[in-house]
């Protein structure tokens, strides 16, 4: 485990803890690919997309009129951010896979308004993204401590900063990502950062008409396409690999029994990649898939129910006006 570096914290400066450093990065995706190359069938992470070229690509992503998750979440927290403040009476605010922390502002916004919020943390594996968040934030909103935390969702959750009335936001939909069995575990290990009356919001994005959800997976423009190969080039550029990313198309394909967007990639030849670092050579065959990312949809009583089973209780559900998106309220 690495330890945190602490950048000092003054008026506008916000503190940032780093968990991950440049070998932690390369040890850990050495890991994931030894082991996601050699399995049938292959699959990556999809925590891989987001150096800072997949960070950007998503942030363009959550702008195309295909990709409706983030306006209908957005709708949602304009339209309730008094109320969920109000709810959950937090001075601390943490936010899981923050990004750029866009629509979390209508939160921000209203708590300090409401003038008990003392601490956003926004927690992120991408290092730059996070630093740039922070550091806007700070400047955004003086009369917040900002404590910006630089970590992975299953290995340091535990080390985010202690203390407060808290409400532990995951949004964007970013908790469908995970597959039953680890979304599970981790929601276990969210338990460990919040106390009896904490709160927990939530973003899901919720079954709809397949071929919306495959659309907005398969945008016109490709840069759906561009943030599924971009996690080749992080390879490339970090094990040393050879992935020819124009040898590989990018699908997006609707698994109906598990209610899931699965991204894949699809190898357009029969094709062997050098993994230098690891000295591996991967054999592709011409049409073979590698997973890439799953997407869950989810029904309001179904994520109710997984809640319920770690003693969290849904207080409120929202979606919007076009019940595209749900996001709930759970207090611990
Ligand atoms: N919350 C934002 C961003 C969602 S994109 C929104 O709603 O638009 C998912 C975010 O989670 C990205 O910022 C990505 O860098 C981060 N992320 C993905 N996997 C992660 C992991 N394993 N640990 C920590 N952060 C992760
Ligand atoms: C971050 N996450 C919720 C996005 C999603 O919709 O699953 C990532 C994404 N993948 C393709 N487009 C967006």
């Amino acid at each position: 485990m690495v330890g945190p570096l602490h950048m000092t914290n003054s008026t506008l400066t916000p503190i940032i803890d780093v968990h991950i450093d440049p070998s932690d990065i390369e040890q850990s995706l050495r890991d994931d690919v030894c082991e996601g190359l050699t399995a049938t069938p292959k699959n990556i992470p999809p925590k891989w997309f987001y150096d800072h070229t997949g960070s950007e690509l998503f942030d363009r992503i959550t702008r195309l009129d295909e990709y409706y998750p983030t306006r209908a979440e957005r709708e949602i927290l304009v339209r309730e951010a008094a109320s969920i403040v109000e709810i959950s009476g937090a001075d601390t605010f943490v936010e899981l896979g923050a990004g750029t922390s866009d629509k979390t502002r209508a939160l921000l916004d209203a708590a300090t308004r409401h003038g008990r919020l003392k601490r956003f943390i926004p927690f992120d594996v991408s290092e730059k993204f996070l630093r740039n968040t922070s550091i806007k934030l700070a400047s955004e909103y003086p009369s917040l401590e900002i404590h910006g935390v630089v970590g992975d969702f299953d290995r340091h959750v535990e080390l985010i900063p202690t203390g407060g009335r808290r409400l532990v936001a995951m949004l964007g939909g970013t908790i469908g990502n995970y597959a039953p069995g680890p979304r599970a575990r981790f929601l276990r290990s969210l338990m460990s950062i919040m106390a009896p009356g904490d709160h927990l919001l939530l973003g899901t994005d919720l079954v709809k008409d397949p071929d919306r959800l495959v659309r907005a997976y398969d945008d016109a423009a490709g840069v759906t396409a561009a943030f599924n190969k971009n996690v080749l080039s992080v390879i490339n550029r970090h094990l040393d690999a050879d992935f020819d990313v124009d040898q590989f198309d990018h699908v997006a394909r609707w698994d109906a029994e598990s209610e899931w967007i699965e991204m894949l990639l699809c190898s357009r030849i029969n094709q062997t990649v050098h993994v230098g670092s690891v000295g591996l050579d991967v054999g592709f065959a011409r049409g073979e898939l590698m997973r890439t990312e799953i997407s869950s949809k989810f029904r309001r009583e179904g994520i109710e129910r997984e809640l319920g089973d770690l003693g969290l209780e849904m207080v409120d559900w929202q979606t919007d006006a076009a019940g595209d998106f749900g996001v709930s309220l759970s207090r611990l």
